[in-house]
């Protein structure tokens, strides 16, 4: 059994000044079987829980998480790295906490994903939200976890996958960790307590490997105030998409219950039915509420990268970008950068130099419905896959987008160079990270070796790899 003790902290507030509580969790990590949808299996569970506990923060508080891995299940990746979501890792190890993120595991610097596995949401009440007027309840009770699920673990899919075998398609979607699939059991849905009268914030947050959900509440409408953690101009719809994309959830059979105080406990029998054609929440029409604005306006960029993606494999296990299957140096980038200021990289890591305090572009030119993911920043989206024109004036800025738009004008992202660091730009459909659909972007590789946000890793993390590297090829 392997047992190893990392510790993360995340502090947040200014340099020195911590304000906040000092809140410490202890995660222990273990493989156990469970049956979220009635089929049992082995799964990834922090503290014997799916989804994980959750992670309740003030604004200003400081969390230390102390990882104990216990994962034993040999069919699974053993080893694990947390990636926090929304957490933007400004000189590595301090990281800023705001509004709803999600934590999930990537196995020494982003080489392997546990799809669906470990997954914790993150909840920060914040007294300065400018929509606090707009709902009355923020609990625990309203954060709603949506997920795909899969009968076989990730490993051995991921296997038959590249032994030629069709690309994993999940048996179930689950809601906050219960579902059903098609023969099984009638699994308890999920139930969410309502008053009549009050307003709930729920905080809709997908675990998915692939799944992606359409997100409606029968004879409700929604009013949508953030995304990825960036509050929004409140945009009223009737459904919504979650990414990851693709088309394989049963959306006939992935229900929870919106239960009002006093109504009868049987499940409801009637499905949703729009009276007349339902406001589809389009991503072009989000804009931010603080702040509007992509950088650098409508001048151009300063740096500008097209990202030609494609699969080369007809089952669909090798993605590439402009022609690169993204694979893991044996050397981290970070390390690389660290030992030489002026680096160069093997093809196959696919890492592209960002220049410091920059406008950076990059367009995003292959199929619909990938969601690509940058680490290190969010971005606005000049050109949304949902449509709408070229804007610089207010598009919606976020962590992840779709895929899509035209050849003309396919989804486009802008952000500015103010954190220094390799940052991860991947497609998180976890199945295409895996075969390769992933870029590096070396931001400032001067100012991550010195200067104010030079990174300065401690002893431990320098030695995480060596670490790594000599475990046995079943605790990996
Ligand atoms: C989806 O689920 C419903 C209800 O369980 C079932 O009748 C239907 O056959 C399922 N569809 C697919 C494609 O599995
Ligand atoms: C919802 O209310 C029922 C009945 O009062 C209670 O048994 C159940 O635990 C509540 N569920 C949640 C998620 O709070
Ligand atoms: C989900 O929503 C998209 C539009 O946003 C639509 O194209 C698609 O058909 C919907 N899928 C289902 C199963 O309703
Ligand atoms: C990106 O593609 C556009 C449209 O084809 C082209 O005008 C532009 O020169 C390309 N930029 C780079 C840096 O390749
Ligand atoms: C960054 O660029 C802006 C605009 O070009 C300039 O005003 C500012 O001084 C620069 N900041 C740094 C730290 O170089």
């Amino acid at each position: 059994m392997v047992s190893k003790l990392f510790r993360f902290l995340a502090s947040a507030g200014l340099l020195g000044l911590v304000k906040g509580a000092q809140v410490v969790q202890d995660w222990t990590l273990s493989s156990q079987p469970i049956a979220p949808d009635g089929f049992t299996r082995s799964a990834a569970l922090v503290n014997g829980q799916y989804p994980g506990p959750l992670l309740a923060l003030n604004k200003f508080d400081s969390a230390t998480i102390n990882v104990n891995n216990q994962l034993s299940d040999p069919t699974m990746r053993r080893s694990t790295s947390i990636h926090w979501h929304g957490i933007f890792q400004h000189q590595n190890a301090q990281y800023v906490l705001s509004s709803t993120y999600f934590t999930h595991s990537q196995a020494c610097l982003e080489m392997m994903v546990l799809p669906s596995l470990l997954n914790v949401p993150l909840l920060r009440n914040d007294p300065e939200d400018p929509h606090l007027d707009l709902y009355d309840v923020d609990d625990e009770t309203t954060v709603i976890s949506l997920s795909d699920w899969y009968h076989t673990t990730a490993f051995n899919l991921e296997n038959a996958w590249f032994a030629g075998g069709p690309e994993p398609v999940p048996d179930s979607g689950l809601i906050n960790g219960a579902g059903r699939f098609t023969g099984g059991p009638d699994v308890t849905l999920t139930r969410v307590n309502v008053t009549q009268g009050k307003r709930y914030r729920l905080r809709l947050v997908s675990l998915s490997a692939e799944g992606f959900f359409n997100v409606s509440i029968q004879n409700h409408r929604m009013t949508v105030i953030e995304a990825d953690g960036i509050s929004t101009e409140p945009y009223v719809v009737d459904f919504l998409s979650i990414l990851p994309a693709q088309r394989y959830i049963n959306g006939t059979n992935t229900f929870a219950v919106l239960h009002y105080g006093g109504a009868p406990d049987a499940e409801p029998t009637s499905s949703q039915v729009f009276a007349s054609g339902p406001v589809i929440f389009e991503e072009f029409k989000m804009a931010p509420l603080l702040n509007p604005g992509a950088p650098g306006g409508d001048g151009p960029a300063d740096q500008v990268f097209n990202f030609t993606f494609t699969t080369t494999a007809a089952n669909g296990d090798v993605w590439t970008i402009n022609g690169v299957q993204y694979q893991s140096p044996t050397v981290p980038t970070l390390l690389n950068i660290l030992s030489n200021p002026d680096p160069t990289f093997g093809a196959h890591e696919n890492t592209f130099t960002l220049m410091p305090n920059a406008t950076i572009e990059v367009a995003f030119i292959g199929g619909p419905g990938h969601a690509f993911h940058l680490h290190g920043h969010t971005f606005d989206v000049i050109q949304s896959a949902s449509g709408g024109p070229l804007n610089f004036v207010n598009p919606p800025r976020r962590d992840t987008t779709a895929s899509g738009g035209t050849t003309a004008n396919p989804m486009r992202i802008r952000f500015r160079t103010d954190n220094p660091g390799p940052w991860f730009i991947h497609c998180h459909l976890d199945w295409h990270l895996e075969a390769g659909l992933a870029a590096v972007f070396a931001e400032d590789p001067a100012g991550i070796v010195s200067g104010p946000n030079s990174i300065s890793p401690n002893q431990a993390w320098e030695q995480l790899c060596t670490v790594y590297n000599n475990l046995p090829d079943d605790e990996k």
